[in-house]
């Protein structure tokens, strides 16, 4: 399966990306993950990308489509793969189906997650993650058991710095703006699957499967 997860910020793609990777046996590539992992190593790219993102600005095309496209050419995406916060931008969606045709391949599902926006500010706004092992709390929904310590590693629980309401508002507002365009872009081309991203973990995961016609 190649396909894409489409959804505003905080509409749930990472955390029904693990679902389905686990269940396809394809990698994830979050290109958010990407950049964050650049930014904790100090790479040269990572504090390109860092004055972006922190805040909450779109990192420029040209970085990310390259960096897609050196992935996409590893080997363990030749059975397919799940694009989790690629592609944002109409650009980045022309140049990703020029880089799959290359190689004899295309999309097969664009799942789009919906959320609105009081929900999405909520659940931004009060994530919390491990500085260590990436698992993330909330201070309203999963509060750590000692504060500030991940309850599975003793890791440091941190505040992602694109997390803060300021940051939170602009990502939304570059979304409608870059991102929400896409949906037309992926229906017009028969892709879409759309998903009400609201309720439990699972109850979206069986939606999601559903829209694929599992
Ligand atoms: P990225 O890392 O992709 O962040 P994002 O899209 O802003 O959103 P999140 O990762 O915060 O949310 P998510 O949809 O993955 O939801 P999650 O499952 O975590 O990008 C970060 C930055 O990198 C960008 O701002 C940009 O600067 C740069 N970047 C990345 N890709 C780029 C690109 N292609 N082009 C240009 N720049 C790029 O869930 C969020 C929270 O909600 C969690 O706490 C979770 O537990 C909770 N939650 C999830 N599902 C539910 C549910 N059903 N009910 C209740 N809570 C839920
Ligand atoms: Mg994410
Ligand atoms: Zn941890």
């Amino acid at each position: 399966m190649k396909a894409i997860l489409l959804g505003p910020p905080g509409g749930g793609k990472g955390t029904q990306a693990k679902k389905l990777v686990k269940k396809y046996g394809i990698p994830q590539i979050s290109t958010g993950e990407i950049f964050r992992n650049a930014v904790k190593a100090g790479t040269e790219m990572g504090l390109k990308a860092k004055q972006y993102m922190d805040r909450g600005d779109l990192v420029p095309d040209d970085v990310v489509v390259g960096i897609v496209e050196e992935r996409l050419r590893e080997d363990d995406c030749r059975e397919g793969f799940l694009l989790d916060g690629f592609p944002r931008t109409i650009p980045q969606a022309d140049a990703l189906a020029v880089m799959l045709e290359k190689t004899g391949r295309k999309i097969d599902h664009v799942i789009s997650l919906e959320v609105e926006r009081e929900e999405l500010i909520k659940r931004l706004s009060g994530r919390r993650v491990c500085r260590n092992c990436g698992e993330e709390f909330h201070v309203m929904f999963k509060r750590p058991k000692v504060d500030m310590v991940c309850d599975l590693c003793g890791g440091e629980v941190y505040q992602r710095k694109d997390d803060n309401e300021e940051s939170v508002k602009n990502r939304l507002v570059e979304y409608e703006k870059q991102t929400a365009p896409l949906i037309d872009y992926y229906a017009g081309r028969s892709l879409l699957r759309s998903v009400q991203g609201v309720g439990g973990f699972d109850e979206v995961f069986e939606r999601i499967l559903k829209s694929l016609g599992e």
